[in-house]
Order: structure tokens, then C-alpha cells, then sequence
């Protein structure tokens, strides 16, 4: 099974959703049957290394990152995922947009319907925000990747 988290730089909240993600997947035990990716909406930062706020922030809870910053490619990346996990209701619609046929509408999620704990409509972009934003964004998606991460167990049973 493959994930693609999507936002619009791909340094900041999708790499975190990514990182937070697989570290679940791995205490889970099913790292072998599900993988995950990110990528942006936008081209501004292709080849960066996450945000050195995303890095700092989210290494001090122990999360890993792995991938440099790519552009949603809606010529393989449709195909190639499963579930598509939109991080803001921009980044929802553009990624809807792309599929321009609505092929793929069922695969397209946004992230916070996976939320258990906290309610939010959206994962606010911490790129011009301080460091409270940075934790906000982690809070969130470690709730939701959970959630995620228990709705795919069920596809699994
Ligand atoms: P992200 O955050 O979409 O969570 O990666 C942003 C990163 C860069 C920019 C905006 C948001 N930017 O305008 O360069």
C-alpha cells in the first residue's frame, strides 16, 4: 500500500506528516506492507532538504527525515498511490484540479478527516509562523497519522 502526503512546498508539513507516518508504520510492524512519500503542489523548493525548523522540531520527537522536496507529478503519481493526503483545503483542490477527469477522486483525502483527538479543518502552514507553529503542526499530524494508520490496519484484517 502506497501513501503520498501532499502540501505546497514539500519542507514543511508534508515531510512531517511523512516522517511522523513511517516512524508509526515501523513501531506497527508493517513497515514491509505499507510506504510512504510527500511531495508539493508547487516547484519552489525541488531538491531541498526539508525546512531546517520542520528538521529541528521534529528530530527533537524523534522522527527521521528521509526525502528531498518534490513536485506532485499528476502524471504518475495518481497511479502510483493509494491514498492521496492533502494537508490544507489549497493543496485539496489543486490536487482535484489536476485530476482533471476525476479518476481519482476516491483516492484524495483531506488529512484532518483522520484526526481522533484534536479538530481541525486544516494543517496551517507554520512557513511564516514562529516556533509554536512548528508544534502545532506535529501535534496535529501525529494525531491524524494515527488515525490513518488504524483505518489501514482495518483494510489489512
Ligand atoms: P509547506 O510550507 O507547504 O508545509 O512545505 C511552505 C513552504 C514554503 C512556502 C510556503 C509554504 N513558500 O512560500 O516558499
Amino acid at each position: 500500500m502506497r501513501i503520498l502526503f501532499v502540501c505546497l512546498g514539500n519542507i514543511c508539513r508534508s515531510p512531517t506528516a511523512e516522517a511522523v507516518f513511517d516512524s508509526f508504520v515501523e513501531v506497527a510492524g508493517l513497515s514491509s506492507k505499507i510506504e510512504s512519500d510527500s511531495a508539493g503542489t508547487a516547484s519552489y523548493h525541488v531538491g531541498e532538504k526539508p525546512d531546517k525548523r520542520t528538521r529541528e522540531h521534529g528530530q527533537r520527537r524523534g522522527y527521521h527525515f528521509k526525502s528531498l522536496a518534490r513536485q506532485f507529478d499528476p502524471k504518475s503519481d495518481f497511479e502510483n498511490f493509494d491514498y492521496i493526503l492533502t494537508m490544507d483545503e489549497s493543496n485539496y483542490q489543486k490536487v482535484c484540479n489536476l485530476d482533471s477527469e476525476s479518476i481519482y477522486t476516491k483516492k484524495i483525502f483531506r488529512i484532518c478527516e483522520f484526526l481522533k483527538e484534536r479538530e481541525a479543518q486544516e494543517i496551517p502552514d507554520p512557513y511564516y509562523e514562529g516556533e509554536n507553529g512548528f508544534e502545532l503542526v506535529l501535534d496535529l499530524l501525529e494525531d491524524a497519522c494515527a488515525g490513518l494508520l488504524e483505518k489501514l490496519k482495518q483494510e489489512f484484517r
